[in-house]
Order: structure tokens, then sequence, then C-alpha cells
């Protein structure tokens, strides 16, 4: 099923269905697996209730939204998004009964083995969910404070018929929830919903601001009040109209190895410890589906979201950053260990400036180990573009900046030490005033008009020849 999904989504497909997947021991299983939802940008952008076109402003939007006094730019995204703004401040609705609790399974009956959860890759520990939203709270909040619930996406891997592990890296925030019930000694409430709606999805795995609850944007996003329901057996409201949840507890002590899975970076990942979910309840749909994905080396559904995301968050880094024009994270590089940065060069010294800044100021540049800053004629997104610049206006003795001991993503087993290692910054840019002593050349363009001209008639040559 991966090696399909794989190459549906290299062809850029549709959405897939596996209507009879088969469970261990090849019995069929009678919920039919869903993959590849995002698999195109364009169905990401249409999961936030936008186009392609729409992205710039959600975005501007959204960097409005972190802005304590938002500048005219921004000022003016928020006034063209009243809609959205007003959603943000609606209370979601309760409801007493769900299709999502058509069907409820607890306490002895509850058993994982009969839901079609993926083994993706061949050196994989077990199976694997892809796609939970992982919904909790802190200790001391209240089941009806939906404003300060956290929703997001992190695998969990099935341990047995009612034990799953929650991979929460230590800087999410469902570990700060967990970190503030184990602090009391009690166990934290836990809903996985699995096919939650798109918005919910991507809000979940967006990394949205602290005061705004993923759900009331993904509510927000989708025109809506979301739409909740009280779980059966744990103190949190979970969404109606999932597919299915898994309810249940995680211990304030208990961990265990968690993995191998093949990750993002291509690679496995080694085992880890994380704390345990005893599942206390699963409710679902009377005919639901599961939706799953896998992760991997590019391309995989989250390098196509990040794609998507980076442009969502180019307002708010231009908002700290202004001077930067463009940006592109490659998506092969494992999405954030590179980056080409374009700019608009006013002083020398420039391009190290937005280096240091972006990787001092901004933490999702904390693990981007490379930074190839160029001029804002070239395009951040394509390769030919950016290897001209590093051909033509790059020297490696004068233009490349390496800093020592800085934060590494611990999976980068390329590091010297576990969490810690080198970056470097090229600076691709045009060398202005004192930068260079040299006459520095002057880029060739072929006029508009002569292009166009040399456009049209190359078309009309080609129709004449029948090529
Ligand atoms: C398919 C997919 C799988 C992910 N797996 C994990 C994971 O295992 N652990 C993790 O901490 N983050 C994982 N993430 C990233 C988080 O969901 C994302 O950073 C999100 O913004 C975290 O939300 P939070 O800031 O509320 O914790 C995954 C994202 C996606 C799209």
């Amino acid at each position: 099923m991966t090696a399909v999904h794989r190459a549906m989504l290299e062809a850029q497909g549709p959405v897939l269905q596996f209507d009879r997947p088969l469970l261990e021991g090849e019995t069929p299983s009678h919920v039919p697996v869903v993959v590849n939802l995002f698999g195109t940008p364009e169905r990401v952008a249409a999961g936030l209730g936008v186009t392609l076109d729409g992205l710039d402003d959600l975005g501007a939007f959204l960097a409005a939204l972190r802005s304590p006094s938002p500048p005219d730019g921004l000022r003016d995204a928020l006034s063209r998004w009243p809609m959205l703004k007003a959603a943000l401040a609606t209370r979601p609705k309760i409801t007493k009964s769900a299709p999502v609790q058509n069907v409820v399974f607890e306490g002895a009956d509850v058993n994982l083995s009969t839901l079609p959860i993926q083994t993706h890759w061949p050196g994989d520990a077990g199976p694997l969910i892809t796609w939970p939203v992982v919904v909790t709270r802190p200790f001391g909040s209240r089941a009806a404070d939906v404003g300060t619930y956290n929703a997001g996406v992190y695998r969990a891997q099935v341990l047995d018929r009612n034990r799953l592990i929650m991979r929460w890296l230590p800087h999410r925030g469902g570990a700060a929830h967990h970190q503030s019930w184990a602090r009391q000694g009690e166990k934290t409430p836990v809903a996985v919903v699995l096919g939650a709606d798109p918005a919910t999805l991507l809000s979940a795995a967006l990394p949205l601001p602290e005061t705004v609850s993923e759900l009331t944007f993904a509510g927000a996003l989708n025109g809506t009040r979301p739409r909740l329901v009280p779980a059966k057996t744990v103190p949190l409201m979970v969404p109606a109209d999932a597919e299915i949840v898994l309810e249940g507890w995680v211990s304030p002590v208990e961990t265990v190895p968690e993995g191998p899975f093949g990750d993002h970076t291509g690679y496995y990942n080694p085992a880890e410890p994380f704390p345990v979910l005893q599942v206390s309840a699963v409710t679902h749909r009377k005919d639901p589906l599961y939706l799953s994905t896998y992760t991997g080396r590019p391309p995989d559904e989250p390098a196509i979201i990040g794609e998507v995301f980076n442009r969502l968050a180019l307002p708010t880094i231009r908002a700290q950053i202004p001077e930067i024009h463009d940006l592109w994270l490659p998506p092969a590089a494992c999405s954030y260990r590179m980056a080409i940065i374009s700019i608009n060069k006013r002083y020398p010294g420039q391009a190290r400036r937005v280096m240091m800044a972006l990787w001092g100021m901004l933490p999702q540049f904390s693990y981007t180990k490379m930074i190839v800053v160029v001029d804002a004629d070239i395009d951040p997104g394509n390769w030919d573009d950016i290897a001209w610049a590093l051909a033509t206006r790059m020297d490696p003795t004068r233009d490349v900046m390496l800093l020592e001991n800085t934060p590494m993503d611990y999976l980068d087993f390329a590091s010297p030490q576990p969490g810690i290692a080198g970056k470097m910054g090229i600076d691709a840019t045009t060398k202005i005033d004192s930068e260079t002593t040299r006459e520095w050349g002057k880029v060739m363009k072929t006029s508009e008009e002569d292009a166009a001209f040399a456009a049209d008639l190359v078309a009309r040559l080609m129709q004449s020849s029948g090529t």
C-alpha cells in the first residue's frame, strides 16, 4: 500500500481508497483505508478553505494574528478577513449525540487489531498510526474550556490491542500538557482523532500561535462552529463528525521504546522512549474510513503540506525580517535542513545579517543546516537559478560563513554530536560597495518586447512545420 501510495503521489494523482485492506492473518478489514488526501498543493489549500492564490492572503492573516499591533499591511489583511476573525471568537457547538459515537467499544471490547493500521516500511517496528490528531488539555483546565485544548499530529505506534505510544517530541503542545498532569502524579486524558475533517487535520499540523486553539481555528477555516461531543470515557470534547476516536489515559511515568520507523529524513529513526496511552474506548461512525499516510524520503504528504505551510509563513517571516523577498525550503532536503532566501539587497553584509536573523529569531530555522542567500532577481524555488547565482555571484573563500556548536535536530546523524552541529551560510548575492573591488558583471536580458515577438514567431514556425 505504501508503494502504491508513493507512486500515486509522484504521479500527482487523486485520493486513493483501498476498499478491502488485509489485516494480520490475511483477514479482510471492513474499514477502508484512505491515503493521499493531501497529495497535491491544491488539495492542501482546499483543506484550508482557499485556492493556491488565496494562500498569500491567509498567510497575511496568520501574520496579523501573531502580531500584537499589526503594521498597516497586516491590519489591511485582518480587515479583509473579518469573517475569519469573528469565527475565531465563536464557541464550539456541543452536541449530545454524534456520528463518531454511533459505534462504541469500551474496556475489554477495545481491540485495535481490527483497524487496518499500516506497517509502512520493511524495517518498521510494527503498525503505526500516521494521521492521528491528538487532543489534550492542561491540568487544571475544564473539559468545557476548548480554548485551552491542544491538537497536534504525533505518530502513534500500536503496541497491542489497547495500548499506543504517544510520540510527542518534548517541545510540542501535547508533551507540555502531559508534563502538567504528570507533575501532579495524574494520568493525562487523551483523545486520538482519526479521520478528522481536512481543516482540523491541517490546523493540528500548523504551528499556530499559543493563543489560538486548533479546533476553533479549523472551525473558522470551515466557516462553521466546530461541532464537538463529550468523549465517552475521558473528560474531553472530541470532533463530532470524525471517522474514529480512540480515548484513553497516558501514564505519568511509564515509557517504552518507540520505533524504529521510517521517517521524513529517508532513514529509520532509532528507538527512543515515549509515554504509553492505555485505550479506554474506541468510538466510530457506522461505516468508518481509516485515514493513513506514510512518511519517508520526500516526496511524501508532509513535504507537500510543508511547502504550502512555508508559503503561509512568508508574511509572518517578512513581518520580522522585511528585506526578505521570497524563500524556499527544498522538500528534498527534508523540508527544513536547507533554505534558499532571496533578498532586496541594499547594503554590504546584508546577506549575513539575514542568515543570522533567521537562525537567531525564528525557531523554525534552528535546524536549517544551510542557508543560501540570493538576490531578488533569482527565483529561490528554481535550482537552475540557484546554480547560476552560486556559479557567478559567490566566492567560496569570501562568501561562506561557518558556525560551530549550534542546535541541531537529534535525528541528524551527520552531526558530530547528537543535538549540536555546524551551520553554513552561503552569500550568493551580487557584491556591492565595500564587498568587492572588482567591476561586477552586468546581467544580460532580452527586452520583453523582443522576447514576446520571438515566442510568438517560434510558436508559429512550430505550428507550420507540424511539430
Ligand atoms: C503526518 C505528520 C506526522 C507527524 N508526526 C509527528 C510526530 O511523530 N511527533 C511530533 O512531535 N510531531 C509530528 N508532526 C509535526 C506536528 O504535528 C506539528 O509540528 C504540529 O504543529 C505540532 O503541534 P503543537 O505545536 O500543538 O504540538 C507530524 C506532522 C505530520 C503532518
